[in-house]
């Protein structure tokens, strides 16, 4: 009968998905015990009889304790925000109830060892920290008058996925230079095309990775069409089903058809949904020669997630700014005349990033509030410097044969300058509708046997 009694205690370094997010069958088993009202309160655990009692607590992504109520209420208290209001008495005087709790002193990254629920309802947190385990008690009826502004219904219904029995998906690989460099996501061409195996393990990397290789692509022209058909089609733009990267001394085209330097970017972040799935096959491209002289023209992609991780965790106000801030791209050039309103870090309502819109070539004027000005600017440059640094880019010349996909949506891509008149590069790419790379992901991951 007392099922609620049962600490729920979990592990505090739960896992997190960054771009899908599906509700637990744990938390949805726990919404349905039987509700069990107090009668009587103990000293300090003073909750009201109408007040939902506490269902369940599971830490959360995003430096979130998730509290479900018995009325189906979800409140996501930031643990921040729970460790100010810790009611002991070292934190708060037991005569005066003034707050003897410094705010300011609080790791704006703390995480507690242990959520429990205990007898009394009480949320109970187990902090650990230099001075050793501090531990705070919550009454349900405090937390649920407080939790308020950060309360949701809970999602009950099962996900469609999950009714057509279809595999969940793996967490996502947040990467870094090193992370990625340490085990390249690649394939060797003539194994994608001939079995589906290689073709799931490469769709894997793409998924987990937003970039995944082939190696020994031919480098003729009707290959890129020939990969794209093993596992969707190609999504026509307007510059075609296809297009090429390459000089092109037509005045005004592209600057991808010069030998500028292409910062790193999302492309067509104008149109009213930008390009899921990119991929680009290398038909020609000059190599570092026997002396290491670069002819230019290297290719750098940035994981856009793991960016956005970092700024949510160190620089929170500027990310609070590129998450809620629209940006509007546009391009006109010809007939070209699309434009489109992003935030650079586009969340779900459950804060999970979804996507990066970032293109400082077709960014328009800020049209946002003059408060805001400045921070955006500020909150800009970080963004940018930290995707720029070094650490966080996967750099290396692409050879003729070498194709790479990625999601445009997550990976920023970019390309050092060269001087077109003495270096023969040439690009052949499209674009794919990601559902469609990834419903063939799901397929092909439902058919697999369960590990
Ligand atoms: C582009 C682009 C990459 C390259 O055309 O948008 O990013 O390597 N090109 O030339
Ligand atoms: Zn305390
Ligand atoms: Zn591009």
């Amino acid at each position: 009968m007392a099922s609620w009694k049962s600490a729920v205690v979990a592990a505090v370094s739960a896992g997190c998905r960054l771009s899908r997010s599906v509700p637990t069958g744990g938390a949805t088993a726990r919404l349905l015990q039987p509700h069990i009202r107090a009668k009587s309160s103990l000293a300090g655990s003073v909750y009201l009889k109408d007040i939902p009692r506490i269902v369940s607590a599971v830490p959360a992504c995003h430096q979130t304790a998730k509290v479900i109520f018995e009325d189906n209420k979800t409140a996501e208290f930031k643990y921040i925000w729970l460790r100010d209001n810790c009611k002991c008495p070292s934190c708060v005087d037991v005569d005066t109830r003034q707050k003897l709790l410094d705010t300011p002193s609080i790791d704006s990254k703390i995480k507690p060892k242990a959520l429990q629920i205990d007898e009394n309802n009480q949320l109970v947190i187990t902090w650990s920290s230099r001075d050793g385990e501090h531990v705070s008690h919550f009454d349900n009826s405090w937390l649920y008058r407080y939790g308020q502004c950060f309360m949701h219904d809970t999602f009950n219904a099962p996900s469609v996925l999950e009714e057509d029995g279809v595999r969940p998906r793996p967490p996502l690989t947040l990467w870094n230079r090193y992370i990625i460099q340490k085990r390249l996501p690649e394939v060797e061409f003539e194994e994608f095309v001939e079995s589906d195996n290689a073709m799931f393990e490469w769709l894997d990397m793409f998924y987990k990775y937003g970039f995944a290789m082939l190696r020994g692509v031919p480098t003729d022209r009707e290959q890129l069409k020939r990969v794209v058909d093993r596992f969707a089609y190609i999504k026509e733009t307007q510059y075609g089903a296809t297009w090429s990267v390459r000089m092109d001394p037509t005045p005004g085209v592209h600057l991808f058809s010069t030998g500028l330097y292409l910062q790193l970017h999302t492309d067509m972040n104008y149109r009213e949904n930008s390009p899921g799935m990119q991929l680009l096959h290398c038909l020609q491209a000059e190599h570092p020669d026997k002396l290491g002289r670069d002819p230019g023209g290297q290719s750098f992609f940035v994981d856009g997630f793991r960016v956005a991780k970092w700024m949510e965790e160190n620089e929170p106000s500027a990310y609070h700014i590129l998450t809620s801030t629209p940006i509007r791209f546009s391009i006109k050039n010809k007939e070209m005349r699309y434009s489109n309103m992003w935030p650079i870090i586009v969340t779900n309502p459950e804060g999970d990033v979804q996507e990066i819109h970032y293109n400082n070539r077709t960014m328009g004027p800020l049209q946002a509030p003059d408060h805001v000005v400045v921070p955006f600017y500020h909150a800009y440059k970080l963004f940018s410097q930290r995707m720029r640094e070094e650490s966080q880019q996967l750099a290396f010349h692409l050879k003729p044969g070498d194709l790479v996909a990625f999601n445009n949506r997550r990976v920023l891509h970019g390309r050092t300058g060269f001087d077109p008149s003495r270096v023969v590069r040439h690009l052949h790419g499209c674009y794919v509708d990601i559902d469609e790379a990834f419903s063939k992901y799901d397929h092909l991951l439902s058919k697999r046997p369960s590990l």
